[in-house]
C-alpha cells in the first residue's frame, strides 16, 4: 500500500501533462449525451455495456473502440464540451499545464470540418482553467499523402497549434513514412514529436529522431531494449512520454508491477508520467502516478524528478518553464519541512 503521505505528494504536487489525446478523455457518459444530442445510434445498449467493451488485447483492439467512440463528435460544442471536460477534470489532479494531442483525420473523415474540431477544442484551451497548448496528430496508417493535405487543412489555423505528432497503429508503419511531412512541419516552425517504442521496435525510436527529428517521444518504453539508444537518450536528454496504465491496459506490460519507469529513471532518462486516453484506461493523471508508485520501488525524490521532468521537456517558454520549475522545488521543499 501507498503511504498516505507518498498518496498526498503525488496527488498535490504541480504537473504538466504532455501525453494525452482528447479524444481518448471521452467518458462513456459523455458518448451517450453526446450521441443522444446529435441523433446518433451507438451499438451499445448502455454507458455500462460500453465499459465493459473496454477490454484490449492490444493497440489496435483500442483503436477500434476508441474511433467508434469518437463519432459521436459532431459540432463545435461537442468538442468544446469534451475539451472542457478533460481540462477541469486535470485541474483536479492540480495539472498545471497540459499539451493535448488531437486527431483531425478522425474527424475530416466522417465529413466532420477540420475546422470544426479545432475551434471547439481550442476555444476550450482559451478559457482555462489551466494552460493548455494543441500537438495536432497524424493518423499513421494512413498516407503521407493524406498527412500532407491535413497539414495544408491547418495551415489558416496555424495560430491554434503549437505542433505536430504522429499516433495509431505503430506496427508496419514506421516513423520514415512521414519524412516529409514532418519536414514541411519543421519548416513552418512546428513543434515535432511522435509515437515510438509503445508497441514498436526501438529502430522506431532512432527513425522517429534521426529522419523526424522529433524534440520528445510519445511512449519510448521499448528503448531499453537497446543499450546504444539508452545511451544516447540519456545523453541527449531526450525526454518520453511514458503513460503507465495505457501500457497496463493495452499489454505492453503485464501488470504495474514489471513496468519499466524506475529502471527508465535509473538510466539517467526524462521519463515524464501521463495519461493517454484517460477516459479509456482507468485513470487521469494522478491515478497514473499512484498506480504507479503503489506498483513500483519509487519515492518520493522520483515524484520531485518526474514532476520536474513534465515542466523541462514541456514545450513553454523559457520563462514559464523556469516559473512553472520553482514551483516544483517550493513544493518539495515545503512536503520536506512538513515531513520533518
Ligand atoms: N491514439 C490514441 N491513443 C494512442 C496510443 N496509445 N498509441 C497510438 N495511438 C493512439
Ligand atoms: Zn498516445
Amino acid at each position: 500500500m501507498l503511504h498516505s503521505q507518498l498518496r498526498n505528494i503525488l496527488q498535490n504536487m504541480p504537473k504538466a501533462e504532455l501525453h494525452i489525446h482528447i479524444e481518448g478523455s471521452l467518458e462513456p457518459e459523455l458518448i451517450f449525451a453526446l450521441a443522444q444530442r446529435n441523433g446518433v445510434s451507438l451499438p451499445y445498449s448502455s454507458v455500462e455495456a460500453l465499459r465493459q467493451a473496454y477490454a484490449f488485447s492490444d493497440l489496435q483492439s483500442f483503436l477500434d473502440i476508441y474511433y467508434a467512440g469518437a463519432s459521436v463528435l459532431l459540432t463545435e460544442q461537442d468538442f468544446y464540451d469534451m475539451t472542457a471536460a478533460y481540462l477541469a477534470r486535470a485541474h483536479a489532479d492540480n495539472v498545471r499545464h497540459a499539451e493535448i494531442f488531437f486527431d483531425p483525420q478522425t474527424h475530416t473523415a466522417r465529413g466532420v470540418p477540420f475546422e470544426t474540431a479545432i475551434n471547439g477544442i481550442w476555444r476550450a484551451c482559451q478559457e482555462g482553467p489551466i494552460s493548455a497548448s494543441l500537438i495536432m496528430c497524424f493518423l499513421r496508417h494512413l498516407s503521407e499523402e493524406e498527412a500532407l493535405a491535413t497539414l495544408d487543412e491547418a495551415l489558416p489555423y496555424r495560430d491554434k497549434f503549437i505542433g505536430v505528432g504522429l499516433d495509431s497503429s505503430e506496427v508496419g508503419h514506421p516513423p520514415e513514412k512521414f519524412a516529409r511531412v514532418f519536414e514541411r512541419a519543421r519548416q513552418l516552425g512546428l513543434r515535432l514529436v511522435a509515437h515510438a517504442g509503445e508497441e514498436g521496435p526501438p529502430s522506431y525510436i532512432e527513425s522517429a529522431l534521426d529522419v523526424l527529428k522529433v524534440e520528445r517521444i510519445d511512449h519510448g518504453v521499448r528503448t531499453l531494449e537497446s543499450r546504444e539508444l539508452t545511451e544516447r537518450l540519456a545523453r541527449e536528454g531526450m525526454a518520453l512520454t511514458v503513460c503507465p496504465l495505457s501500457n497496463i491496459k493495452l499489454r505492453v506490460f503485464d501488470v504495474m508491477g514489471s513496468h519499466n519507469l524506475r529502471q527508465l529513471l535509473d538510466a539517467g532518462l526524462a521519463a515524464t508520467v501521463n495519461s493517454d486516453d484517460p477516459a479509456y484506461f482507468g485513470g487521469y493523471m494522478n491515478d497514473n502516478f499512484i498506480a504507479a508508485f503503489d506498483a513500483l520501488p519509487l519515492d518520493a525524490g522520483h515524484a520531485r524528478q518526474l514532476a520536474r521532468n513534465s515542466f523541462a521537456a514541456s514545450f513553454l517558454d523559457p520563462e514559464r518553464k523556469r516559473a512553472f520549475l520553482a514551483e516544483v522545488d517550493a513544493f518539495f521543499a515545503q512536503a520536506g519541512a512538513d515531513a520533518a
